[in-house]
């Protein structure tokens, strides 16, 4: 029996703040006419102190969970896709995993910049096919005006915080997902990279000093790698999926710049209209913007059961992939009953997490003093 691995919920989480191309304008030498004309953004969502890569992950996860009955200890599988973790361990994937109360389930972050979600999307999907894993949480989720350095207009114009989810189950109903590409190119690393904070080049007064804790980028050469493998990657995907682009019902592009998905709609002879662009008012969310733009478009009804689509990102490493995809209506069985207790479940996972740090440092007492006790009838 063929299993398939299906979309069955979804979920995003932005921040409530805008800040407009004109708030920027008031920090750096541009204009709102200059960004709309460049890049088509017109304002992006900026964190609060309180809100975190984790903490939005978590909402979107929330979210996504909410449009299915699983039960957040149904699932086996958590990867969070990000550029912006909260640390370098643990990963941002297991404070997820510790906010939702997700006992039985493995988690970890991935590191693909833009191109993470359409990665984690793969491996999870891929994971299910293999029958290893029956229900996935991937989520996309980035907090990006930390690491923005505001003098900058070559990159503070372009970046927004947020978070996307899906949910990915197991089925035996064809569709689904149909296949990916992941591609690398790590000689364009240098291209769009945070210098310092690695264990290259550690954490110095000289380091952030010298900015090397933002984004740096070379936008010119980005654009270029940009427009290239768009198109490229999106005719491959279809074609491993047996689908003639042009039949094709909806691209969602990474939303990086809408010159970028106006040369991937020329390259790929397809109106701009297949194409999901909400980049106007979120800017660029990096990992969040594919999984942020599908979440839209499904509640606004442009995916209809039976349309078949393609993801297709690309991203600082250099990275790039595409995912194409067979919309299936998810099963409505929602039941009230099952949603409150996962709810319940979830308001409690914060008492649990507090029990569970309780229990490990009662174990740590009663192991010191059964160590005591030993060295003493040792001595
Ligand atoms: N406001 C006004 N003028 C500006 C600004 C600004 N914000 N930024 C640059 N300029 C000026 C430059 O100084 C330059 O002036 P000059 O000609 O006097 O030197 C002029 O505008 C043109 O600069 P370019 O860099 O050539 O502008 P370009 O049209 O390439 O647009 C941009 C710049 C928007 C950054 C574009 O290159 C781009 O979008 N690149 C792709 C970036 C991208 O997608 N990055 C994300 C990758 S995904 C990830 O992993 C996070």
């Amino acid at each position: 029996m063929n299993r398939y691995a299906h979309v069955s919920g979804w979920g995003m989480a932005v921040p409530e703040r805008i800040m407009t191309n004109d708030d920027l304008a008031q920090i750096v030498d541009t204009s709102d006419d200059w960004i709309v004309s460049r890049t088509g953004i017109r304002e992006r969502r900026i964190a609060n102190e309180k809100e975190t890569t984790a903490s939005l992950a978590t909402k979107a996860a929330l979210r996504a969970l909410d449009r299915t009955d699983l039960h957040p200890h149904d699932l086996n599988l958590i990867i969070v896709a990000t550029a912006t973790p909260e640390h370098l361990f643990p990963a941002t994937a297991c404070l997820v995993q510790d906010n939702i109360g997700a006992i039985n389930a493995g988690a970890f972050d991935l590191s693909a910049a833009c191109s993470g979600f359409i990665y984690g999307i793969a491996l999870a999907s891929q994971s299910i096919q293999s029958g290893a894993v029956e229900n996935a949480l991937v989520i996309g989720s980035e907090t990006l005006s930390r690491f923005i350095n505001w003098e900058d207009r070559g990159t503070c114009i372009l970046f927004g915080d947020g978070a996307g989810a899906f949910i990915m189950q197991a089925s035996e109903v064809p569709g689904g997902y149909l296949s990916s590409i992941m591609r690398s190119d790590g000689s364009g690393g240098g291209l769009l990279t945070i210098p310092a904070g690695g264990s290259r080049r550690p954490a110095t007064n000289e380091t952030v000093s010298k900015n090397q804790h933002f984004i740096h980028m070379n936008g010119r050469e980005v654009f270029r790698f940009a427009t290239r493998v768009m198109a490229d990657a999106t005719r491959e995907v279809a074609a491993q999926a047996g689908i003639g682009v042009q039949d094709l019902d909806v691209i969602i592009p990474h939303q990086a710049n809408r010159r970028i998905i106006e040369a991937a709609a020329r390259g790929l002879d397809l109106p701009l209209d297949r194409f999901v662009v909400n980049l106007d008012r979120y800017g660029n969310t990096s990992s969040a913007s594919i999984p942020i733009a599908a979440c839209e478009a499904l509640d606004a009804g442009r995916i209809a059961p039976g349309d078949r689509l393609v993801m297709v990102g690309f991203g600082a490493g250099l990275t790039w992939g595409a995912l194409a995809l067979e919309w299936v209506a998810p099963e409505r069985k929602v039941s009230t009953a099952r949603r409150q207790r996962r709810r319940f479940w979830t308001w409690t996972a914060r008492i649990r997490s507090w029990l569970l740090r309780l229990q490990r440092w009662i174990e740590a007492l009663i192991y010191r003093a059964s160590v005591d006790e030993d060295e003493e009838e040792e001595n």
